[in-house]
């Protein structure tokens, strides 16, 4: 299984599975939630509402995924997941990390082979990028032989520079 780092706009990726960072209730915020719904058109938003009207009537919970079409998007699916905000006193960082395990776990159960992750809660849920990408590599790197033997490529998107030195610290680690 290959990780690797493709700064600039997640939309615009052509893997399996793109990653959004999605708020519980599954409606659409701003950030990468903004540009992939954008992108990817009215679809996801509908498939989105369904799920969580019939699955997730108290919203979806942090550090879990569900998988909705991807539009217009060159992707095949756009998987949800709903990160944690980040707290000064209380150590969320396992349900950062459930993102990504419950992500990977969801995208193999698809056939997924590619799936593109942005910096999930690195934004307005104020996660400091410099952590954030280090869960995100150290957990992709803790997938279970059974994921990693259908999620061959494992693809972060950082945006903006310091992102992007983020990972390149991460990866180097
Ligand atoms: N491509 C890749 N990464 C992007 C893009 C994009 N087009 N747009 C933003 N990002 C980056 C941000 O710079 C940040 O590093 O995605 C990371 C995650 O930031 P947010 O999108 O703000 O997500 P998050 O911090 O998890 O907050 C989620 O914000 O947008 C709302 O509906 C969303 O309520 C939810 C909350």
């Amino acid at each position: 299984m290959k990780l690797s780092i493709q700064p600039g706009d997640i939309t615009t990726l052509t893997v399996d599975a793109v990653v959004n960072a999605a708020n519980s209730q599954l409606r659409v915020g701003g950030g990468v939630d903004l540009a992939i719904n954008r992108a990817g058109g009215p679809g996801i938003q509908a498939e989105a509402r369904r799920i969580r009207v019939d699955q997730y009537p108290d919203g979806l919970p942090a550090g879990q995924a569900v998988a909705t079409t991807a539009g217009d998007l060159p992707a095949r699916w756009v998987i949800h997941t709903v990160g944690p905000v980040h707290s000064a006193t209380e150590d969320r960082s396992d349900t950062l990390a459930s993102c990504y395990r419950e992500s990977l776990r969801l995208a193999a159960s698809l056939g997924v082979a590619s799936i593109a992750f942005p910096a999930i809660s690195a934004g307005v849920y104020g996660w400091p990028i410099g952590d954030a990408a280090r869960i995100a590599v150290q957990t992709s790197r803790e997938m279970s032989d059974e994921v990693a033997a259908t999620v061959r490529e494992v693809i972060f998107v950082p945006f903006g520079e310091e992102a992007v030195r983020a990972y390149d610290a991460a990866l180097a680690g």
